[in-house]
């Protein structure tokens, strides 16, 4: 089979051996989340049989040493029922730690030396190179493995975000990783891809009809994309303050939601497909003028307040700027400039330090055209459907029911609920499960191509240069609230508002 019209799924031939290299091998993103990852898939037998894990960072640990760190890590962030001792064992027994100074020749000749080790019998060791580190450092580190002759046809390269702070920074990181690598070697990482639930967007979309005939602006009112979070920016100041909520969300996670709501069904879902399909949504949505930004776009920052009954610091404090001019939440108004969305919103929205953590899509239908029920009591409300991404994953369906009893119709809004986790009885694996599995796999789909990371921050870079140019201060919201009450006349505007999820 072409490797373009192969299967995309879980169950693609994994290679015989793999090492995976872990730039970053101590920082928080691999202790908490890589780590811990590539244990769950080890514990299920899905590595690789000779597959060797290689942190590399500045700290001063053998491999002795990495191993202790890593068995605080999963014991920290594994659960209690899922550790064992056997597989975690196994892990350990996978893992390699070199320290090295960048810009030290020496230490870049013992990871030469480390990923050649054995190389004649192995020639096709897959190679995995995790850019856990600051995106400074792509491009040397790319550099680097090419002077050192360990990037050949089969090697892979995953780039965490940022992947640059505007258009421009974007291309000269994707210019300067795609020296070495070819660009279906890249893997940009979005983890919202990987997201069980995000996945299964696009399995209700495609693998039911029941949706497609009310999917678009005939039957669409409005679709509704919220991604809230209680968490302040914690440890991550530095990175956030220089990001802020619209670089830090709306570009990636929030547009790649929107791009799986608005897609069209590609011809089967593969490996470039769905890609090819997202891309095409991001260069439709309206270009923003000044005056859009000005009316379609809302940012705010969090003061002081409650946080599920906590005192919590406001923005400034927590990164201790009273000068800082960044945004921890943003609400967009959207239009996607096609035949199936002409003139349907979508609203974004996402904020740190808000009421409550949730993430989700809600699709929001038309009234019926006609009242049926003119004498009815009660209340109606349109249909929607809300697609629930975190924290509990399913489905849930508005209707509008006949109340029982004798006397007349009594409407009243029921709704059909399904929950994953009803539904499945089985743990829903990390997303970092999935995607890092995907890598050693070498299936690119649930990845972001260079064109749609472009495409992205084309569309948001006017609203950053606005922001910007207007010299306000974002605007103020308590923490453990919905944000600023601007977000909501941005809907009430159109004679609509937020719908909040009974999670
Ligand atoms: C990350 C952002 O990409 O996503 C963080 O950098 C944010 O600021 C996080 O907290 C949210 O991810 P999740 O999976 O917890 O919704």
């Amino acid at each position: 089979m072409d490797p373009v019209t192969a299967p995309a799924s879980a169950t693609a031939a994994l290679p015989e051996r793999c090492d995976f290299t872990v730039f970053g091998g101590t920082g928080d993103l691999a202790l908490r989340q890589l780590l811990p990852a590539l244990y769950h898939r080890d514990r299920e037998g899905q590595l690789p049989a000779e597959h060797r894990i290689i942190g590399v960072s500045r700290t001063p640990v053998d491999d002795d040493g990495y191993r202790t760190l890593v068995r605080e890590a999963l014991s920290t962030y594994v659960d209690a029922a899922d550790l064992e001792d056997a597989a975690v064992e196994r892990l350990l027994g996978r893992l390699h730690h070199l320290t090295l100074d960048a810009h030290e020749p020496d230490d870049w000749h013992l990871l030469g030396g480390l990923l050649k080790l054995g190389d004649e019998p192995h020639h096709d060791t897959v190679r995995v190179f995790y850019l856990a580190v600051a995106p400074s450092l792509f491009g040397p580190i790319c550099d680097r493995l090419d002077q050192l002759d360990v990037v050949d046809a089969r090697a892979r390269v995953v780039m965490e975000k940022p992947i640059g702070h505007d258009l421009d920074s974007a291309r000269a990181v994707n210019d300067a990783v795609g020296r070495v690598f070819e660009e279906q070697q890249v893997f940009r990482i979005d983890h919202y891809l990987g997201k069980e639930s995000v996945q299964n967007l696009l399995v209700t979309r495609f693998a039911n009809t029941f949706l497609e005939p009310l999917w678009s602006s005939h039957w669409v009112d409005h679709v509704q994309i919220t991604v809230a979070e209680e968490l302040g920016v914690g440890e991550r100041g530095g990175y956030y303050d220089q990001a802020g909520a619209l670089r830090d969300m709306v570009q990636n996670h929030l547009l790649q939601l929107l791009c799986l709501v608005a897609m069209e069904p590609p011809t089967y879902v593969g490996r470039e497909t769905v890609r090819d399909e997202k891309l095409k949504v991001l260069q439709a949505l309206k270009p923003m003028t000044g005056a859009d930004v000005d009316r379609d776009t809302v940012r705010g920052r969090y003061t002081d307040g409650l946080v599920d009954g906590r005192a919590v610091p406001a923005y400034v404090d927590e990164i201790g700027d009273p000068d800082s001019t960044t945004e921890t939440f943003v609400a967009i108004r959207a239009e996607v400039q096609n035949w199936r969305w002409a003139g349907v919103p979508f609203y974004l929205r996402t904020g740190k330090r808000m009421d409550r953590r949730v993430s989700e899509i809600v699709v929001v239908f038309k009234e019926p055209p006609h009242p049926m029920f003119p004498h009815a009591e009660g209340t109606t409300a349109a249909n929607r459907l809300h697609i629930l991404v975190q924290p509990d994953e399913g489905m849930r369906l508005h209707l509008t029911a006949k109340e029982p009893g004798p006397g007349g119709i009594r409407l009243r809004p029921v709704s059909l609920d399904l929950s994953y986790a009803t539904a499945f009885d089985q743990r829903s694996p990390d997303a970092y499960e999935r995607l890092l599995m995907d890598v050693v796999r070498g299936n690119p789909q649930l990845f972001m191509r260079r064109d749609e990371v472009e495409a992205a921050w084309s569309w948001v870079e006017p609203i950053l240069e606005r922001w910007q140019a207007s010299g306000r201060r974002p605007r103020p919201y308590p923490a453990g609230t919905s944000g600023p009450t601007a977000a909501g006349t941005l809907l009430e505007r159109d004679g609509r508002s937020w719908q909040e999820t009974d999670q």
